[in-house]
């Protein structure tokens, strides 16, 4: 599969409610915020009970190396990390281990990191599939806004790789019991065949639109919210 390794994305600098917010390519300059990066992962995976993709200083500092990391910086302060990942000879592309660091979330940074991620992926790797699994509504969100979709595990790569790190998941028996079919994460997959009429959508987020193929998630708010709807109703109560 094609690869552009020299692909680069423009940082991302902007200033609000008086903060400077910086989402960019990793590069030397951010080596030594790795231990950061895993502690924040850490702390994050204990509070949530579930899984988030653990890395060794290595990888993480490989993949800086590599230019597949995205960081985000407020204030000159770090605030997020994503890095891309290719598995099934470069076919497939994931974005993996996002994270936001606590006293940051709750604003937009992993929606725009993602975005940076899922751009530099676009232009790095541009023939392929990319895809995640979650249990995270933040991240259903993020990804169907960028126009993924929802599939079966069946539609992902099937690279042994890819699944080993499940291994470290809580959920794990619930995995291989199911012969590695299903889980309790959603798997999401965009497929950039799926998007020809829209190839560079990061040109339209700069505008502050959303991917026209993002709609699954209303439909499914919608569907999740009826029952709730109908028994308003029936007790005739309006706010
Ligand atoms: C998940 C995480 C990355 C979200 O970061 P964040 O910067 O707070 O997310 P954003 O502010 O960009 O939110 C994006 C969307 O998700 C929603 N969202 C954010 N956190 C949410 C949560 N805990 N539950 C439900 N929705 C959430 C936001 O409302 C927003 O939706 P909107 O665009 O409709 O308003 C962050 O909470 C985190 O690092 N958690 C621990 C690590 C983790 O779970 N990583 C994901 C592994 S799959």
């Amino acid at each position: 599969m094609k690869e552009n390794e020299s692909a680069t994305v423009e940082p991302e600098v902007r200033i609000e409610n008086g903060e400077k917010i910086e989402i960019m390519m990793a590069n030397e300059n951010h080596y030594g915020y790795v231990d950061t990066i895993l502690d924040t992962v850490k702390k994050a995976a204990k509070a949530r009970g579930t899984g988030i993709a653990s890395r060794t200083h290595d990888y993480i500092l490989e993949k800086m190396k590599e230019k597949k990391g995205i960081i985000a910086f407020v204030d000159g302060v770090f605030a997020g990390f994503c890095y891309i990942e290719t598995w099934s000879g470069k076919k497939f592309v994931a974005n993996s281990g996002l994270i936001v660091a606590p006293e940051f979330r709750g604003r937009g940074l992993a929606k725009h990191i993602k975005r940076k991620a899922f751009e530099l992926s676009r232009k790095r790797y541009p023939e392929a599939k990319l895809f995640g699994i979650t249990t995270g509504l933040a991240v259903m969100k993020i990804n169907s806004e960028i126009g993924y979709r929802p599939v079966t595990f069946s539609e992902l790569t099937d690279d042994p790789e890819y699944w080993k790190e499940c291994e470290h998941c809580v959920n794990f028996d619930v995995l291989s019991r199911n012969n590695y079919t299903r889980c309790l994460c959603t798997g999401m997959l965009y497929d950039p065949s799926e998007h020809k009429d829209n190839p560079e959508p990061w040109k339209k987020w700069e505008k502050g639109e959303k991917s026209e193929k993002g709609h699954w998630m209303k439909t499914f708010k919608k569907i999740i919210s009826l029952p709730f709807a109908v028994k308003t109703h029936k007790r005739g109560t309006k706010n």
